[in-house]
């Protein structure tokens, strides 16, 4: 016997309540966007391996699904947005008006070992604001961020915002003793400080042929980091020398003008943010469980240089990617996932009485949404109708399929009403009952259900 085949590893199937919690968080991320004036694009779901290769770091490269296609091009699907962005504003930059502020809710792929919070196949919000270099943008990034996790219920406890700044960052490294041409090496090895034993660390250093001196700069990072913050005393020390002083005074004004009143104190400077993606230049953050528990949610910063790379005009950049599986996580550890599926029916017929027919009449009577042609625009919805497939007349059971579906109003079609030409209206969670005449159902209807559904 054959066996069954399974879902490829590290990929999901969405059933109807894991959809509903997929679309629950894709129409928040959506609906966020638009209030802060993103507009949405989207891009192929592969492109040319080169583009990848070019500025997204050695990580990313490792874990590309790379394939030729028969005209022997080199290819992979896209393990994250940013690449496909910056070529489209490289080719068509001069068109564009400008800021670009866009928003993409990609599927994304990448060859990682599967575990908790880390999929194969995993949907990413994509913001970014393009054409301002100015902390401005940032802060916008920033708030919107921070926008989204408040939509779906979050407080500043829940999360904590940490942030760094690249280009600070390497003069302060150049200041304690790192070589300039080492700064790539020391950022890649920085990402990685606290996600490697001590032997594998050592490794690592000894590979990317750090200078003694460098190395012992690194090792003290290494074992600082994993302290509290008020125990990182020799760390302290080494910023309180000079020339590091100068760039941490740097750091502290760009705090002041980057915290966000919403934020309150939860956002921090943390001098062991690099972000593992290579082609970031100045300002970067994370936004992470406050537990500490999983990877970052979120994460993004500035990359003022990835457009010119791909060929563009010299164009500054700034935005962030937020993944569902994470977020999901989040939400489900602090009860905040909608616990009925999302869509149920507006109304549920139930019908008591002879003629069949009059389920479908009035189904298709209230499904049917008013299109105006001028205007190109559907001008009145049509209510989502459900109703049972069974052959029963028995009210009570028709009215318990109707609770299964989570439907708001049933429409009750029962002889003795309908000889008197009116229907029967139910509120599903008060459980009351109107009559409604039959010559006004409809409109009555229509009005009952375009408040307060989903
Ligand atoms: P990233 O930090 O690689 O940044 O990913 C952003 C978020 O996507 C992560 O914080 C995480 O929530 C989610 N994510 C990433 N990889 C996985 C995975 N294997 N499984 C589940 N979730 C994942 C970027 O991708 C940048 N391109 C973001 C950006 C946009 N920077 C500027 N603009």
């Amino acid at each position: 016997m054959t066996d069954l085949f399974q879902a490829p590893k590290g990929t999901r199937d969405f059933l109807p309540p894991a959809m509903a919690v997929r679309r629950y968080i894709e129409d928040a991320w959506r609906r966020v966007s638009l209030r802060y004036g993103f507009q949405e694009v989207d891009g192929p779901t592969f492109e040319s391996l080169d583009l990848y290769k070019v500025k997204s770091g050695d990580e990313i490269v490792s874990q590309l699904f790379a394939f030729t296609d028969r005209g022997g091009r080199d290819l992979a699907l896209r393990p994250e947005f940013t690449p496909t962005l910056a070529r489209i504003v490289a080719q068509l930059g001069g068109g564009l008006p400008k800021p670009i502020k866009w928003f993409s809710i990609p599927r994304c792929y990448r060859a990682e070992q599967p575990q908790k919070g880390r999929l194969r196949e995993f949907i990413q919000w994509n913001v970014d604001f393009v054409g301002d270099s100015s902390f401005k943008a940032d802060r916008e990034c920033l708030a919107l961020c921070a926008a989204l996790l408040f939509e779906l219920g979050l407080t500043p406890n829940d999360f904590k915002v940490s942030w760094n700044h690249r280009d600070l960052m390497a003069e302060l490294l150049v200041g304690l003793g790192i070589r300039a041409d080492k700064l790539a090496d020391t950022f890649y090895v920085l990402d990685r400080l606290q996600k490697l034993s001590d032997v594998e660390r050592d490794k690592l250093l000894q590979s990317r042929e750090f200078s003694p001196s460098e190395q012992k700069i690194l090792h003290l990072f290494a074992t600082e980091m994993g302290k509290p913050e008020a125990e990182q005393t020799e760390l302290k020390a080494l910023l309180s020398a000079p020339v590091p002083r100068g760039v941490y005074e740097k750091i502290m004004i760009l705090q002041d003008q980057l915290s966000l009143p919403e934020l309150a104190d939860n956002f921090h400077w943390d001098i062991g943010l690099v972000r593992g993606l290579a082609y970031y230049t100045g300002f970067v953050f994370e936004v992470a469980d406050a537990k500490g528990e999983n990877r970052a949610v979120a994460g993004g910063g500035r990359y003022d240089g990835l457009i010119e790379i791909f060929g563009g005009k010299p164009t500054p950049a700034v935005g962030f990617g937020m993944g569902d599986v994470v977020l999901e996580i989040l939400l489900a550890d602090r009860g905040l996932l909608p616990d009925k599926p999302l869509g149920g029916p507006d109304v549920f017929i139930v019908n008591a009485s002879d003629d069949n027919g009059l389920t479908d009449l009035w189904a298709s009577r209230l499904r049917r949404s008013t299109f105006d042609r001028t205007l190109k625009t559907v001008i009145q919805q049509g209510l989502r109708v459900e109703h049972s497939y069974k052959s029963t007349r028995n009210i009570g059971k028709l009215l318990q399929e109707a609770a299964a579906a989570h439907a708001r109003f049933a429409l009750i079609l029962a002889p003795d009403e309908l000889s008197r030409h009116v229907v029967k209206w139910r509120d599903m969670q008060s459980r009351t009952e109107s009559e409604l005449p039959l010559s006004q159902a409809e409109t009555l209807i229509r009005a009952a259900c375009s408040g307060g559904g989903d």
